[in-house]
C-alpha cells in the first residue's frame, strides 16, 4: 500500500519523505487554510520535493471553473493530481481532464456507487472518507472493502485512496482490504510505530544493561 501524506504542513511531509514514508501528498481547502500559506506557494514547494502525486483541490462548483483551476493547478507542476469533488459536475471535469491526461483524483466520496461513477469517468484516483463515515456511525472500511470488490470485478484501473484516516488501526485495516494508498496525517503515520510492548522491553533491555556496566562505543 503506498503512504500519503494528508497535510500542507511541508515541514512533516520532509520529515517523513526522508524515512521513505512518502509516495504522495494529499491537500485539500482545509488543510491550505490550516497551513496559513499561499496555495500556490506551497504546492509549487510540496510538488518540488516529493516525486510522486500531489493532490490540489479544485474549489469551483461547476465543471467549467473546475476545469480551469485545475490546469491552472497543473502548471504547479507535472506531478500535480487535479482534485474535483465527487458531484455531478466534478465527474464532468474530471472526465475532461482525464481524456486529456491529466490526473485527476475525486474526492468527497461516500458510496460504491460514487466510486463506480469515478472510475467510468477515468479518474486516477478515488478517495472514499473513512473517517467521516464512522463519524456518522456507517463502517467507512466496508465502503473501502465493497469498491474494492467492484473494482476487482472490472478490472477498473482507478487507484482506491483511503482518505479521512483518523488511526493508526484505520491503516492496518486497508492494508488488509488491499486499498492501493493510504492517506493520513502525519501524526497517524507516527503512531503506527509506537507499541507499548516495544516500549516495555526496550526499558527492561536498557536496565539490565546498565547493569552490566559495559559500553559498545
Ligand atoms: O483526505 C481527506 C481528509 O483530509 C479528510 O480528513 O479527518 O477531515 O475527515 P478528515
Amino acid at each position: 500500500m503506498k503512504f500519503f501524506v494528508d497535510t500542507a504542513d511541508t515541514a512533516a511531509i520532509s520529515e517523513l519523505h526522508d524515512l521513505g514514508m512518502v509516495d504522495g501528498v494529499t491537500t485539500n481547502p482545509s488543510l491550505i487554510h490550516k497551513s496559513g500559506r499561499d496555495i500556490k506557494d506551497v504546492i509549487a514547494e510540496i510538488a518540488g520535493m516529493v516525486p510522486g502525486p500531489v493532490s490540489a483541490e479544485t474549489v469551483a462548483t461547476d465543471a467549467k471553473g473546475m476545469i480551469a483551476e485545475g490546469l491552472e493547478l497543473k502548471k504547479l507542476g507535472e506531478n500535480i493530481a487535479i482534485k474535483v469533488p465527487l458531484t455531478w459536475e466534478g465527474l464532468k471535469a474530471c472526465k475532461t481532464l482525464s481524456d486529456d491526461g491529466h490526473m485527476v483524483n475525486v474526492t468527497l466520496c461516500f458510496s460504491a456507487n460514487q466510486a463506480l461513477l469515478a472510475a467510468k469517468a477515468g479518474a486516477s484516483f478515488i478517495s472514499p472518507f473513512v473517517g467521516r463515515l464512522d463519524d456518522i456511525n456507517i463502517d467507512g472500511m466496508e465502503l473501502i472493502a465493497d469498491i474494492r470488490a467492484i473494482y476487482d470485478n472490472y478490472d477498473f484501473k482507478t487507484e482506491i485512496l483511503a482518505a479521512s484516516i483518523r488511526t493508526a488501526n484505520h491503516m492496518t485495516e486497508a492494508a488488509k482490504i488491499g486499498a492501493d494508498v493510504a492517506t493520513a496525517p502525519p501524526d497517524v503515520i507516527r503512531k503506527m510505530a509506537a507499541h507499548p510492548l516495544t516500549d516495555k522491553g526496550l526499558k527492561a533491555f536498557l536496565d539490565d544493561w546498565a547493569k552490566t556496566g559495559q559500553k559498545i562505543l
